[in-house]
């Protein structure tokens, strides 16, 4: 079963018709990049898969569950986050507070610890850095950052 599927997704502004029946998958643990000319959609796509734009038609599904009609709250308690272009860290605030941040709204406090674990994994750049404000890391640190974060 694909982790993400999108099937026939049709997205208006109004009267413009932005996104005319797009339909993919992806699977667990695959990497899938999204390639258009400047004003294709892509950011529209993106924006109605995590619930912040819903389709006047078509079908979102994630993990099996259909989620078309999913507030964007509730799509990422489900486990699925977007990181915009913009990375948006809290600059003031240093990386280990950042990533706290992203924890925000969870209910299961005790297995925080536990997902920072697994983001330092993935980044260990991050861990070298957790006291640095995250203004001054690097573009690509603070990407980094933005990941782990979301
Ligand atoms: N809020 C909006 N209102 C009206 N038109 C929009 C809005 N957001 C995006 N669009 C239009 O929808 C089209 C797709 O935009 P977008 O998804 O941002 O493209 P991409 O990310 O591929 O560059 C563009 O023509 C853009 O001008
Ligand atoms: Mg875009």
């Amino acid at each position: 079963m694909a982790m993400l599927k999108v099937k026939d997704l049709q997205v208006y502004y109004g009267m413009i018709h932005a996104i005319k029946g797009v339909s993919f998958h992806v699977n667990e643990g695959e990497i899938i990049a999204l390639i258009g000319a400047n004003g294709a959609g892509k950011t529209t796509i993106l924006h109605t898969i995590t619930g912040l734009l819903t389709p006047k038609g078509g079908q979102v599904m994630f993990e099996g569950k259909d989620i078309t009609k999913t507030p964007a709250h509730k799509i990422v308690e489900l486990g699925m986050a977007h990181v915009p272009e913009g990375r948006r860290v809290f600059a003031q605030l240093s990386v280990y507070q950042n990533l706290k941040m992203g924890a925000y709204t969870r209910s299961d406090k005790n297995e925080i610890e536990e997902s920072l674990e697994m983001v330092y994994k993935r980044f260990p750049r991050l861990e070298e850095r957790k006291n640095q404000m995250a203004g001054t890391l690097s573009g690509g640190e603070q990407q980094m950052l933005a990941m782990g974060r979301a």
